[in-house]
């Protein structure tokens, strides 16, 4: 069954700014204004990483101390190990994301260990977000593929995907980090990993590389999940995987659910607006298909 209403995640002030040229903190709290302003209730505002590795996250402190915080909107940040947590905690984040992955290659290019390293890493983590009332979702990269190791084995997606969930995370997103998947490798993903953590713990976080990102949503609707990451614009991608483009468009996103009926709770011409502001910015074009057309 299809579900008929659902939350989408946008992570475009993180994942899309964290891999285009830097832009003010001024600019990151307008845009993240301007979501607010659509109706986004869940917003990814920063990333507290080291600023050697990801330059463009070095101000996330102070975008989540300025932001203008907007009635029911939850921001977030991401946070590898205690000290980026301690950083988020202090700079007023509502809840924080771990990330790993599926890869061995992949963990060890984007956070420099290995997958048990990491699990290793996030066991404080937890404990601290547990002891500050601090929910946290977890981010399993490379769910369809590996931009070092090729095709990644569904049962390593689902393992590791079953350690975060046990381990405390609320939600576990499920990242086609180089967005490589196809519908029926997309569904047949989901279903394993399902079988160890419910379907309704689960969020879909596909980039849109290979312009497959809304028909492996389509084709995952009806496997019970109904939370969705996606960037306004089609910011982005990841510094850490070569090829990567921006997440699937929140526009674009938007638009096909409303066709179908879905609810999201979303103003599809706000959020473009916020998506050519940021892109106007930014220099580029608006990376979203609808956005572009709805202009016209
Ligand atoms: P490391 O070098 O192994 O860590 O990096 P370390 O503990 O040895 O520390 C080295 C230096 O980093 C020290 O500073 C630490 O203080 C500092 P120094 O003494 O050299 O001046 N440091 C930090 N600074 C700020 N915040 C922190 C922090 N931790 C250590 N939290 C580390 C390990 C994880 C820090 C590093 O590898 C890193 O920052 N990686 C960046 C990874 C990243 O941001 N990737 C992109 C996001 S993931 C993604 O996009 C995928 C996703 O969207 C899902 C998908 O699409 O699949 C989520
Ligand atoms: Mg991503």
């Amino acid at each position: 069954m299809l579900p008929t209403k659902v939350s989408i995640f946008d992570v475009g002030a993180r994942d899309g700014l964290q891999n285009e040229v830097p832009v003010t903190t001024a600019d990151k709290l307008a845009l993240i204004t301007q979501l607010g302003d659509a109706g986004i209730k869940r917003i990814e505002a920063g990333s507290f990483v080291s600023p050697k590795w990801v330059p463009q996250m070095a101000d996330s402190d102070a975008v989540l101390q300025q932001l203008k915080r907007q009635a029911g909107v939850v921001y977030s940040a991401l946070t590898p190990n205690l000290k980026g947590f301690e950083l988020a905690l202090a700079a007023g984040a509502d809840e924080v994301a771990i990330f790993g992955a599926a890869s061995e290659s992949f963990s060890q290019k984007n956070i420099n260990c290995s997958i048990d390293e990491s699990i290793e890493r996030f066991i404080p983590l937890m404990e601290a977000a547990k002891k500050h009332g601090i929910a946290v979702r977890g981010y399993v990269s490379c769910v369809l593929g590996c931009p070092y190791e090729g095709d990644i084995d569904v049962r390593e997606v689902a393992r590791v995907s079953e350690i975060l969930y046990k381990m405390g995370c609320y939600e576990i997103s499920l990242g086609d980090t180089i967005g490589v998947g196809t519908p029926n490798k997309a569904r047949q993903m989901v279903e394993a990993v399902a079988k160890v953590v419910p379907a309704d713990k689960l969020a879909l976080h596909f980039h849109d590389t290979y312009g497959q990102a809304l028909a492996n949503i389509l084709a995952c609707l009806e496997t019970g999940i109904s939370v969705f990451d996606a960037s306004v614009a089609g910011l982005g991608g990841c510094p850490y995987a070569k090829g990567a483009s921006g997440n699937l468009a929140t526009e674009d996103l938007v638009y096909m659910l409303h066709g179908m009926g879905i609810d999201t709770g979303i103003d599809l011409a706000k959020l473009a607006l916020a998506g050519d502001t940021i892109s106007r910015v930014l220099g580029r074009a608006n990376g979203s298909k609808v956005a572009n057309a709805i202009r016209t």
